[in-house]
């Protein structure tokens, strides 16, 4: 289920782009413009089986004629990587949600450091065309595992900004690694950090940088792939409490908040449905929340007045939404 309206879209290209990625170009279906996207936007996907993956668009957002993703394809993929790999072709006609963005440049005009790991090049890449078409310095640091897994390699290369990317290869000589020390060494005011990869990279970057001594307002991030959600051992039952109306709703062990708010016929918007895109964020009146989202930050987390019922839990018996 999906917040935005849906639009139709065709496959005009599918190529491989590195060793287990590949890209798409999707053209509106009866050949007009699309919506207007902002750097750092994301587009749901109806794939082939019935599955919504989010993907970050990864082309110039001045481009109206078309959107373009890049997939990895996950060796523990749920099915939709896999459904983007084998099962779509060239012609393929398509259901997308409208562009949405939870990952916006914030502080225009102000400089940038871009930090890509692995497939979270996506929406670094259209934040450096961003960048270069408003003329904001930045800085962008690519790390991947090795050259034959690096995507979009000669379009960075041919790019206006192309001396502006440092490339790094885990399988490089020493000397070229990521060295996220002396990257974030000097956080500046009026600069953003904006950083997109596996969750350990982002761990890694935004550890690094909170140490260095980087602001809070100054770091901006968004994981390629939620991290993991999956019910626990563990997973203790509680309740959830409708504010408006009083009622209380069981949450056993197996179930999201989300699932069981559905089968009490309460619904929820959701999208992702691992806590990374803030659909179904709800605001919560009281009771301990405990956060598996990357939604939030670790700051609003700590408030315990929102959480993600997609995936996050209770660590109090009950939790009273503003539902
Ligand atoms: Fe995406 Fe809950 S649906 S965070």
């Amino acid at each position: 289920m999906s917040t935005t309206a849906t639009l139709r879209v065709r496959v005009a290209r599918k190529a491989l782009e590195a060793e287990d990625i590949c890209s798409l170009e999707l053209v509106a279906a009866d050949g007009g413009a699309l919506p207007p996207f902002t750097a750092g936007a994301h587009i749901d996907v109806h794939l082939p089986g019935g599955l919504v993956r989010q993907y970050s668009l990864c082309n110039d957002p001045r481009e109206s004629q078309r959107y373009r993703i890049a997939v990895l394809r996950e060796a523990a993929s749920r099915g939709g990587s896999q459904a983007v790999h084998d099962a779509l072709r060239e012609g393929d006609v398509l259901t997308i949600g409208a562009p949405r963005n939870h990952f916006e440049l914030s502080g225009e005009g102000e400089r940038a450091l871009l930090l890509a790991g692995g497939i979270g090049i996506t929406p670094i890449l259209c934040m450096a065309e961003r960048l270069a078409a408003t003329g904001t310095p930045f800085e962008l640091h690519y790390a991947t595992r090795s050259r034959a897994r690096t995507a979009f390699l000669d379009r960075i290369g041919s790019a206006a900004f192309a001396s502006q990317v440092r490339f790094h290869f885990d399988d490089g000589p020493a000397a070229q690694r990521l060295d996220l020390a002396a990257v974030l060494a000097q956080p500046r005011a009026g600069t953003h950090l904006y950083v997109c990869g596996p969750k350990g990279f982002i761990d890694a970057v935004l550890a690094t940088a909170r140490a260095a001594g980087w602001r809070e307002p100054q770091l901006h991030w968004e994981f390629f792939a939620g991290a993991e959600v999956a019910a626990r051992d563990g997973d203790a039952a509680f309740e959830v409490e409708l504010a408006s109306s009083g009622r209380v709703i069981a949450v056993p062990a197996g179930l999201s908040v989300v699932q069981a708010l559905a089968q009490a016929g309460v619904e929820v918007m959701v999208s992702c449905e691992q806590g990374v895109c803030g659909t179904c964020l709800t605001r919560v009146l009281q009771g301990e929340v405990e956060h598996r989202d990357s939604y939030l930050t670790p700051d609003e987390q700590a408030a315990h007045d929102q959480f993600t019922p997609c995936c996050s839990r209770a660590r109090s018996a009950r939790l009273v939404l503003d539902l």
